[in-house]
């Protein structure tokens, strides 16, 4: 359904391209629950907005994105906007910053059905109402103004907005990480329910993967900009291959077993834009060799589905 080829984002600042995003490609189909994950700095969200055409003017957007086999980087932004909301939604980390502080609730469903639909004000206001059960929150703060609603309520309030146009695609960027953790429950369980009730294909940004564990269908690691790894769930899991998978994994804490020490990754994500002549991740890297400072690793597909960038690999056998 969703096709994206080589996507390369670079910003201009002081006359230099800082390319931030690098021929980064995958697929997203029907039903599919893609997370990206990788830490701050990554490309997590350039990545979301460069799909959406919402960067800033200083941004340049190589590469293809496609829906359906149509080009959405050739669009118009009267085009792009038919697409924003009705085919493609978007639920953002910081629900205040997205909805208007002027307007009521139902005045933010309203103006986002009839937008997208020809309907009456009623029938919009119908929508709403079962659009808020579905998140299980009352009608009666259709009345009510953003800031008269907790966080957690807010970030309900975006994802019924985002699922009342019945998209195709959902994006949900970091939408938990500014709740506090029994809300984060909430907030996925309800994502969850409603992927599986409307088949929705979601595409979950987040630097957790306690919640990948949960939520997702398929993981891609994002590192300095490049796709490192991508698996199905289960196999990333059990047989996470590239080092820079294994040390997000390793700072992960369990409940059920043994209280560990904190590990974090040593070193820091390089800065943006830096460029590297073999792999970014080889000054972090505890399994480095000497190739991986000179050579660029390239992706591979060590098993089915199942693709790494790592000198450390070899393609497998078809
Ligand atoms: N408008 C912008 N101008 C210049 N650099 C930007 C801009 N937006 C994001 N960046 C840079 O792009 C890189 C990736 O950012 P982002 O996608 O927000 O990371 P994250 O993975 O945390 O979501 C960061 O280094 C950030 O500083
Ligand atoms: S290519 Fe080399 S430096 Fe990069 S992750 Fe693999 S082993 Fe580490
Ligand atoms: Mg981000």
């Amino acid at each position: 359904m969703l096709e994206v080829n080589n996507l390369r984002v670079s910003f201009k600042i002081e006359a230099k391209d800082i390319a931030v995003l690098k021929n980064l490609s995958y697929e997203l189909e029907e039903g599919d629950v893609l997370a990206l994950v990788g830490e701050s700095g990554s490309g997590k969200s350039v990545h979301a907005l460069a799909i959406c055409s919402l960067l800033a003017d200083n941004a340049k957007v190589e590469g293809s994105v496609k829906l359906e086999g149509k080009e959405l980087l050739k669009l118009s932004p009267k085009e792009m906007r038919k697409v924003l909301g009705r085919k493609i939604a978007m639920v953002f980390q910081d629900p205040m910053s997205s909805l208007n502080p002027v307007l009521t609730i139902q005045s933010h469903f309203v103006e986002t059905l009839k937008t997208h639909f020809k309907i009456t004000k009623k029938t919009a206001l119908q929508r709403a109402k079962e659009a808020l059960k579905s998140v299980e929150i009352d009608e009666s703060c259709l009345k009510k103004y953003p800031h008269q609603l907790s966080g957690g309520m807010r970030q309900r309030v975006m994802i019924a907005l985002a699922l009342c146009l019945k998209p195709q695609i959902l994006i949900a960027d970091e939408p938990t990480t500014a709740l506090d953790v029994s809300v984060q429950k909430q907030i996925l369980d309800l994502i969850k329910n409603l992927q599986k009730e409307t088949n929705t294909a979601v595409l979950f940004i987040t630097h957790n993967l306690a919640i990948v564990q949960d939520l997702a269908k398929r993981v891609l690691v994002l590192y300095a900009g490049e796709k490192m790894e991508e698996a199905p769930k289960e196999e990333f899991f059990k047989n996470p291959k590239h080092p820079y998978s294994r040390a997000l994994l390793n700072c992960l804490i369990s409940i059920d077993k043994k209280p560990k020490k904190l590990n974090a990754i040593e070193g820091n994500p390089p800065q943006s834009g830096q460029v590297f002549s073999g792999c970014p991740f080889e000054p972090r890297c505890p399994n480095k060799k000497a190739i991986c400072a000179t050579k660029k690793p390239v992706l591979k597909e060590v098993s089915k589905k199942h693709f790494v960038a790592c000198h450390l690999y070899k393609e497998a056998e078809k």
